[in-house]
């Protein structure tokens, strides 16, 4: 099979179409011919060497990708050859074939082409665990995203307004400002002209918000703190600007504050399955009755994938960047 290694790491251009042996389905797992993979950040630090797959995952980029279920493993009931599916993966993604835990795969909403389900898995499976799970986001409560524009920003979005929450976000152009308004934001800083937290304090009458998803880091921590209301929660999928910093911690104990975070990757295997079950309750319906769909901002042939991380390094993208792999 055709699939993209990346050699020792480095920038984008150390991506080039190879060839390997189509790899075999585990027990518990799919071999998943790919139609889309979906492309994502976490793609972009493993490829530079700052983020090495775990040690039972394919060294293949790749966490997401939509296609048919080519083959089953042992003791796999739930999906038949030729199935339409949409799954997270522990990897492998950038490739023609793929295998993935059968637990984790979902099926193509209906009417969704391959490359939107493709788009799917990698930033609801993220989201839900860390606004849900992680979160407690309720209705009528109060939700700040930073990065509102990206893949994960979106549906951090769309999954507060399915809560009944309303949502905040900060963004670096009055472009994705109005994108994010439109998707459902209450209201868009642009971070590059105002200062979010003073922004917020105004819009809010001083009261704040009750959770943080925030992807940027130590520059925001004070901040970030600032924001929350007593009993908030700030929720850490990434360290953009860096992870090392210093900060008046005061605000937690005063008002009560949590500060947590997760990776989706390193996840147990059951632990993932319960996101799915949860995704499959209470998300598909409404992705097959089209009221959440993901924004796809690009597509690239497969061999173009140099120049889709090129486009997500510079952020000029709104939403998913989405490879294609074979024929739908
Ligand atoms: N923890 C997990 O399990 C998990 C899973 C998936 C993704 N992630 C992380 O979540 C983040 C979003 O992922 P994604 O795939 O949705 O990425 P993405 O679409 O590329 O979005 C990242 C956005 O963040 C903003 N940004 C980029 N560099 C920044 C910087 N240095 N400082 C502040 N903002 C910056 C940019 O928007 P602006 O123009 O608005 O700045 C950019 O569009 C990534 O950091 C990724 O690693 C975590």
């Amino acid at each position: 099979m055709k699939y993209i290694e990346h050699g020792k790491g480095g920038g984008p251009e150390c991506m080039a179409v190879a060839e390997s042996a189509i790899p075999q389905p585990a027990p518990g797992q799919i071999l998943i011919e790919v139609v889309c993979a979906g492309v994502n950040r976490p793609d972009c630090l493993q490829r530079s060497g700052r983020y090495p797959p775990p040690p039972d995952a394919s060294p293949i980029l790749g966490l997401e990708v939509a296609g048919r279920v080519k083959a089953v493993g042992e003791g796999v009931t739930e999906w038949k050859v030729g199935a339409d599916v949409t799954a997270l993966t522990p990897g492998g993604g950038y490739a023609e074939y793929c295998v993935a835990a059968a637990s984790h795969a979902l099926p193509i909403p209906n009417g969704m082409d391959y490359a939107t389900a493709a788009a799917l898995p990698e930033t609801w499976f993220t989201v839900w665990a860390n606004l849900v799970d992680l979160g407690r986001l309720k209705k009528s409560e109060r939700l700040l995203v930073h990065g509102g524009s990206s893949g994960i920003g979106l549906v951090a979005i769309q999954l507060a307004k399915h809560l009944g929450a309303e949502c905040f976000v900060t963004v670096g152009s009055e472009e994705k400002a109005a994108f994010c308004r439109e998707a459902g934001a209450a209201h868009a800083v642009n971070y590059r002209t105002q200062d979010f937290a003073e922004e917020l304090k105004h819009i809010t009458g001083g009261s704040g918000v009750d959770v943080v998803l925030d992807m940027v880091g130590a520059p925001y921590l004070q901040r970030n703190l600032a924001s929350l209301r007593r009993d908030g929660r700030l929720v850490y999928v990434a360290f953009l600007e860096g992870s090392k910093g210093e900060a008046d911690l005061l605000p937690v104990m005063v008002k009560r504050l949590t500060i947590t975070g997760s990776t989706m990757r390193p996840r147990s295997l059951a632990e993932k399955t319960a996101i799915r079950d949860a995704l499959a309750a209470n998300i598909w319906p409404e992705l097959e009755r089209g009221e959440l769909l993901p924004h796809l901002h690009a597509r690239f042939p497969l061999a173009q994938a140099t120049e889709a991380h090129r486009l997500m390094e510079s952020s000029k993208h709104i939403g998913k960047i989405v490879l294609e792999v074979g024929k739908a």
